[in-house]
């Protein structure tokens, strides 16, 4: 079978993963190990719980991975890790890992950056599409047209890119970030402040259709302070608008939280609130049934209208930008991209303004090393390997 076999590594946030994915766009092996159980008591990841499951996990994982896929450490053809953004010490087990496998194989090494991860994500799916359709590999996806906007939405980030391809070399610009919380971060700080537990988007993704979305009308996010953080790569730019010409897009969701914790104070939900946390935290592994039993109509109304708020801001914006910049494609991806009602609503809307969009399927959409190894082929291509001295940059940039 001719191609190259990239072993990927990822490790920057609660998942140790390994994968072997053929020319950058077939998954062979895709191995997750999540540490949920883990961090579920507290709520939230807690960074040195993290570093530790993932030296615990590393070696098995990878080691799976190169079975799963009928490969061994000697028959792959390059080793891809990510290099940030991510925790720093969970970076480091990654990295640390791959650079010794490199070393030891005299394999090249690639450095990849996780948002870019998620991009290549959408590529993987779009191969297997085209697979079944046509019955027929298709080199390097020319059948997708440029540009692309990139909507990356995650725990850690809410990010609009404008991506371009030249031969097999992929560029960023980004139009868009969040001024405050991710997206992500906004589903698992309301899921906790409803005693609905971590993570908190796929909760709330299955309890959204039982409520009345319009329940509860939230304002829309308002903007009005410069971005203080300046443009993505630290420059400072005029608050709406950057050097190409592009306006800005940038989100924010603190307020939509604040919004809930107050109606959860107004509306005396406190204590079935905390009911609610206590009787979950004793079910393993809690289903939709078990959920709903301990909710009733106005939490779920609330968790409905909540969702909805989030992903109408979400296409909203995105659809926005889309037609600002007069893209040819939308990518979504991100755990938060594995929202049923999000993927309907760019589905539908994306449709009516006659742009094409896609999604990684749901497994590749939360984080994983398949998208890291899809995102080293171009690299792989360019020889742009890695030096064994680069390290973990817990706030890299995409550009
Ligand atoms: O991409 P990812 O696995 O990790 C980061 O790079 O952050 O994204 C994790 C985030 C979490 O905030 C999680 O609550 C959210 O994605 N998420 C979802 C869904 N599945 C995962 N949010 C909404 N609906 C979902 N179905
Ligand atoms: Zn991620």
């Amino acid at each position: 079978m001719p191609g190259a076999f990239i072993l990927g590594i990822e490790s920057s946030c609660d998942e140790t993963a390994a994968a072997v994915v053929r020319s950058g766009e077939q998954v062979i092996s895709n191995v997750v190990a999540s540490q949920f159980a883990t961090h579920q008591p507290y709520g939230g990841v807690v960074p040195e719980l993290a570093s530790r499951e993932h030296l615990r996990a590393i070696v098995p994982v990878v080691r799976q991975a190169l079975a799963e896929a009928h490969h061994t450490y000697n028959s792959v053809d390059a080793i891809a890790v990510t290099q940030g953004p991510g925790l720093a010490g969970a970076l480091l087990v990654g990295i640390s890992y791959a650079k010794a496998l490199a070393f030891a194989l005299d394999k090249p090494l690639i450095a990849v950056n996780h948002i870019e991860g998620h991009i290549h994500a959408v590529l993987l799916d779009l191969a297997k599409n085209d697979l079944s359709q046509n019955q027929e590999r298709q080199k390097a996806h020319p059948e997708l047209q440029f540009p692309v906007l990139a909507l990356v939405v995650s725990g850690g980030h809410t990010h609009l890119y404008l991506a371009a391809r030249q031969d097999s070399s992929w560029t960023y610009e980004n139009i868009g970030h969040t001024r405050d919380d991710a997206a992500g971060e906004a589903f698992d700080k309301v899921a906790k402040l409803l005693g609905l537990g971590y993570p908190g988007g796929p909760v709330i993704d299955r309890l959204a259709p039982h409520g009345d979305a319009k329940a509860i009308k939230f304002p829309p996010a308002q903007i009005k302070h410069r971005d203080r953080r300046g443009r993505n790569d630290g420059k400072a730019v005029a608050p709406d608008r950057q050097e190409a010409g592009h306006p800005r897009f940038d989100f924010s969701y603190s307020g939509i939280k604040t919004a809930i914790l107050r109606y959860v104070e107004t509306h005396d939900m406190r204590a079935a609130v905390e009911a609610r946390r206590l009787a979950l935290l004793n079910i393993a592994k809690p289903k939709l049934e078990d959920y709903l039993a301990h909710c009733d109509q106005p939490t779920l109304d609330l968790v409905a209208s909540f969702q909805r708020a989030i992903v109408d801001d979400l296409v909203g914006k995105t659809l926005a930008a889309a037609r600002a910049c007069d893209v040819a494609t939308l990518f979504v991806t991100g755990g938060v991209a594995a929202n049923s009602e999000l993927r309907q609503t760019f589905e539908r809307e994306g449709a009516k303004q006659g742009l094409p969009v896609h999604f990684p399927s749901r497994p590749l959409s939360t984080d994983n090393a398949a998208m890291i190894a899809a995102a080293a082929y171009p690299k792989f291509l360019l020889k742009d390997f890695a030096a064994m001295d680069f390290s973990a940059e817990a706030g890299l940039q995409l550009r």
